[in-house]
């Protein structure tokens, strides 16, 4: 019921500013100096509502007994875990940042460990509750979304710190997912926001592409990354013909780019985005030899498959010319090995 959900926002609501008043605290010391190293200052810090959960068992569950919540209400927020001695604080000894929805309501946390003898994992998010869906949460969507709808463009980044260090950098549309990859879900939350038709707003093209704005994936440059960018490539395609990968060649993220390298450095990494299509064909040739003519056919057969697959039926032969050029080929052979690979 509406009721239930009220009292699990303002749970969250709580325990933000109980996370954020221990960011004060000598304790966090630890945090603070995470921080301070990663070139975040107080104000920034605050901007972004990042707090600190202290070590031991009870201390939020205590602080929001003390707000009246009952032992279900705690339960049921995901804010606690439960053992077999009872619950206990999800978050111990993490930096913590509330994970807003696009209303600006917190509905969940992620939490960085900071000791190396800790022996959870790197990163600790909310489980799945009434209120958070990883499947759908971006973090930073509530401070980015009304500059998405005014430059329409949306940045997604890897991380937490990423989006801080975009946004303090002058590239405030960065969003990020929360220890999950993009989704349908995540996509269809931006395009919202980007105006897309089917999700109520933008222009529809004959060609079934949709005028909405355009999304940037950055990756770390890694393995991972390139894995995110394919697997998206196999989504929506309606969505993603306005899909751009930037990714930075030494495998720094936003936040490494920013410290540096300076503001100026996120800018351009942005600025200098690849469309999708061509960074998954690009990627595809640079795994064969193209000095060889065997290496360039193994290469047109490779990446023929992935050209097929642009579902807008006025990119597709566009790419298939753009390869071509890529290749050293004639176009029509390439067209004829797209049209075959389709
Ligand atoms: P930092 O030192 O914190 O900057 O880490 P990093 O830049 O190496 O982070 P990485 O690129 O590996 O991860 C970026 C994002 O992935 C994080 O903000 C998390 O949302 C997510 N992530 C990373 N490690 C974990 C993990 O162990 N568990 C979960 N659930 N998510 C993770
Ligand atoms: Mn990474
Ligand atoms: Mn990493
Ligand atoms: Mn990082
Ligand atoms: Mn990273």
């Amino acid at each position: 019921e509406p009721g239930r959900r009220q009292r699990l926002l303002e749970a969250h609501r709580h325990a933000a500013a109980y996370y954020a008043e221990q960011l004060l605290t000598p304790e966090a010391a630890v945090g603070r100096q995470f921080l301070a190293e990663r070139g975040f200052d107080r104000s920034a810090a605050e901007h972004f509502g990042v707090g600190f959960a202290p070590q031991g068992w009870d201390h939020l569950q205590r602080y929001l007994r003390g707000k009246g919540f009952t032992e279900a209400e705690l339960t049921a927020s995901g804010l606690m875990s439960q053992g077999n001695r009872g619950s206990y604080d999800r978050f111990r000894g993490r930096l913590v940042w509330p994970i807003r929805d696009v209303t600006g309501d917190v509905v969940g946390f992620g939490a960085r460990r900071l000791l190396e003898d800790d022996q959870g994992p790197k990163y600790l998010n909310s489980p799945e509750t009434a209120l958070y869906k990883k499947a759908q949460v971006l973090y930073g969507i509530d401070l980015a979304k009304r500059e998405i709808a005014k430059r329409r463009q949306v940045v997604v980044v890897e991380g937490y710190t990423d989006v801080m260090a975009a946004h303090l950098s002058g590239v405030p549309t960065a969003v990020a997912t929360c220890g999950t990859a993009f989704g349908p879900d995540h996509a269809r939350v931006v395009r919202r926001l980007l105006g897309d038709t089917s999700a109520g707003g933008g222009v529809q093209l004959a060609s079934g592409a949709s005028v909405g704005g355009e999304i940037v994936f950055t990756f770390d440059g890694d393995e991972a990354g390139q894995k995110a960018a394919l697997r998206a490539f196999g989504e929506d395609q309606r969505f993603y013909a306005q899909t751009f990968v930037a990714v930075e060649p030494h495998g720094m993220d936003p936040c490494e780019l920013r410290q540096e390298k300076g503001p100026d450095a996120v800018q351009a990494l942005v600025a200098g985005r690849q469309p999708l299509f061509e960074f998954v064909i690009r990627s595809t040739l640079r795994q064969h030899d193209l000095d060889t003519a065997e290496g360039r056919v193994a290469a047109l057969r490779a990446s023929a498959p992935v050209v097929a697959g642009i579902r807008d039926a006025a990119l597709r032969p566009e790419y298939g010319r753009m390869l071509a050029g890529w290749l050293g080929m004639e176009a029509d052979t390439v067209l004829r090995e797209v049209g075959a690979a389709a």
